[in-house]
């Protein structure tokens, strides 16, 4: 489904990073590991920030656009083509892991969130944005599934290893490409190891 989506020459989530990611990232310290990356809007932000982002998708089809909006902007990024539900981050590694609108069904998170707690290092962060249980009601982007949608407490029990730095619901305009396009519900989340 994805690849068939971004067989599009459009960069369908755009080409700008995602607006709660710009607005936090001077929080974030490399190397950054960005999940479900797509065709590369954040990891090339990130990458021209200076810090050293891999970008994971299960998408060949977008993480060759993400590497062609590197080279376009003249910034290195590392891809890796992987499922998340067998993706095994490595450990004590990253100084951020990122996660915007990857919508992942709970037996996944269940399994790969504690990997991303153990994946970072002492004091890195997770920063993620996800759309909220109540976008449901919402026709403006995301999935039609509950289990794939995120509440505050889905967030709490998934990354209990970590303090919430942020955490918040909120409804906000997402216009983030031709797929996420109105007033969505989100959870907005960031998360530091302890030191
Ligand atoms: C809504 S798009 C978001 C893309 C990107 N994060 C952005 O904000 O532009 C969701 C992405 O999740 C990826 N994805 C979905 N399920 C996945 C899985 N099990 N493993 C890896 N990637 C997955 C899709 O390929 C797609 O690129």
């Amino acid at each position: 489904m994805w690849d068939e989506r971004y067989a599009a020459t459009e960069y369908v989530y755009g080409t700008a990073p995602n607006s709660f990611l710009a607005e936090h990232a001077h929080r974030l310290s490399g190397p950054v590991l960005s999940l479900a990356e797509g065709e590369g809007r954040n990891a090339v932000f990130l990458a021209g920030l200076g810090l050293q982002v891999l970008g994971v998708d299960a998408s060949a089809v977008g993480l060759r656009k993400a590497q062609a909006l590197a080279s376009a902007r003249n910034v290195e990024i590392h891809t890796e083509v992987a499922d998340l539900a067998q993706f095994t981050p490595a450990p004590a590694q990253y100084g951020a892991v990122v996660s915007i609108f990857a919508h992942l069904p709970g037996s996944i998170r269940g399994r790969l969130y504690p990997l991303l707690v153990d994946s970072l290092v002492p004091g890195g962060l997770v920063q993620l944005e996800a759309y909220a249980e109540e976008q449901l009601a919402y026709a403006s982007g995301g999935p039609k599934d509950v289990d794939m949608l995120m509440s505050l407490a889905k967030i709490t029990q998934g990354f209990a290893g970590l303090e919430p730095v942020l955490l918040q619901h909120i409804e906000r305009e997402v216009i983030e490409g031709s797929h996420h396009t109105g007033h969505a519900s989100v959870i907005q989340f960031i998360g530091r190891k302890a030191i």
